[in-house]
């Protein structure tokens, strides 16, 4: 699919950064939102949805689905769902385009794998790349039905039905998709659908859930592993939502007051849910100037006001088992680990390489022709850090982002404490 729209941008050293400042709609959650509001009973209301290019996408394919979704006209206002029930979505008249969005590709393909139709998927060059083998197997357990033209990769089918039959599937990646993609699509299976995480990922869903009424039990079993029942065919109920800022975005704000000399900032009302904050607990570790002031509750997520002061920081060996708390943040962290003495040792993270780009190669080959020391392996990578008495970075160099945003925002990141300027070759990535 040809890109509109592309344009470069730049970045280049900057003044210390300061204030107070919020961030938009935590992205994960935002789909969701939308996802239960679509098949609850009655009207949701959501504030504060993430109004990117991916999470529009998956309110378009409701829509495409029969779901009438009122979008505010101001900012005061939220969105509205009209939910038409438990497995009350309609056959889609024309094809699903998923555009840049993993999140909404697999947890749709749940969803629908629960209606009796067929619905068509597709998305940009970076989705079409990406394995969706992961969601289809455990549903073909389900007794969904999938075509796919290239090795369980878009364009695909699904032919959903609504005698799915309810499993117990234990994750054999840590992914938040595959166990979303299944607990949607055991909302409309009868009996009891279980997921069984070896490795503890995000619970947004399963706290909507609970939010929204639905029969489910989170519980750790008698070995300490986390097991998710479901009871399907339970009515949800329509709700008022009020989405937290994304940490994730909120991360590059965090990791630029940090390396910019002088930076002091707030960031409020973001999503501090333990199992996306590894990142917080890494630079914590590295020596990074960060409070965390005001926890709240919100719509049964976790929200904090968090503090950052510009700090020398060191490198240091992010635990393997911290990997899934902070497995979008690995890009901004390396562009922090750039700029920290010493040696920053990241291993396990060979899942980098499936995400909208391959982001071990996308950020060992940018931060490599800035003038970073990287030693890439299939699933590790180990930075050696400019640090503060070695002088800055020289970088000078444009940046190829790949269709993948959080490796055009780590590069402008670097680019502001960077020698000589930063470019990026696609601006527009960043929409998503
Ligand atoms: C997401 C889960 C993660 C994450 C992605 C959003 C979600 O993917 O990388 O950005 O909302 O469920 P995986 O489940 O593939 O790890």
């Amino acid at each position: 699919m040809p890109e509109l729209n592309v344009y470069n941008g730049t970045s280049r050293r900057c003044s210390p950064i300061k204030g107070q400042v919020s961030v938009p709609g935590d992205k994960s959650i935002s789909h969701r939102a939308l996802i239960l509001g679509a098949v609850a009973a009655g009207e949701t209301t959501i504030k504060g949805l993430l109004e990117g290019e991916d999470v529009l996408r998956c309110a378009d394919a409701l829509e495409i689905m029969g779901i009438d979704i009122k979008r505010p006209k101001s900012v005061h206002e939220g969105w509205k769902i009209y939910g038409r029930g438990i497995g009350g979505l309609f056959e889609p008249k024309s094809v699903l385009d998923m555009g840049n969005s993993g999140t909404a590709a697999r947890l749709l393909i749940g969803l629908i794998s629960g209606h009796p139709f067929t619905a068509f998927f597709t998305g940009d060059d970076s989705l079409k790349s990406r394995p969706m083998s992961r969601v289809m197997e455990p549903l073909e357990m389900m007794g969904a039905d999938f075509q796919s033209a290239f090795e369980g990769k878009m364009p695909l089918s699904v032919t959903g039905t609504d005698q799915l039959v309810p499993i117990q599937f234990t994750l054999p990646i840590a992914s938040a998709q595959i166990k979303s993609a299944i607990l949607l699509a055991g909302l409309n299976t009868r009996g009891m659908t279980q997921v069984i995480e070896p490795k503890q990922t995000r619970d947004h869903l399963e706290r909507m859930l609970q939010y929204f009424g639905a029969d489910i039990t989170c519980e750790k079993n008698t070995e300490g592993i986390q097991c998710i029942n479901l009871i399907g065919q339970t009515e949800l109920i329509g709700q008022d939502v009020v989405i937290p800022s994304d940490f994730s975005s909120a991360a590059f704000l965090i990791v630029a007051a940090i390396i910019v000399p002088g930076s002091q900032i707030k960031i409020i009302g973001v999503g501090i849910n333990p199992l996306r904050t590894g990142l917080l607990k890494t630079l914590l570790e590295m020596g990074a100037k960060i409070e965390i002031e005001n926890e709240r509750l919100e719509s049964g997520e976790l929200i904090a006001d968090i503090s950052v002061e510009s700090s020398a920081i060191k490198g240091v060996n992010v635990p393997l088992e911290r990997v899934p708390s902070m497995i979008d943040e690995f890009p901004i962290l390396s562009i922090a680990a750039s700029c920290a003495d010493g040696v920053t040792q990241m291993i396990g993270v060979g899942e980098l390489r499936l995400k909208e780009s391959d982001r071990l190669k996308a950020v060992a080959q940018g931060l490599t022709s800035c003038g970073v020391t990287v030693e890439e392996d299939h699933d590790s990578l180990v930075i050696h850090g400019c640090g503060s008495k070695k002088g800055y970075i020289p970088g000078g160099v444009t940046v190829s982002v790949n269709l993948d945003h959080r490796i055009a925002m780590s590069f402008l990141v670097l680019g502001m404490v960077s020698k000589y300027a930063i470019t990026i070759d696609n601006v527009s990535v960043i929409d998503t």
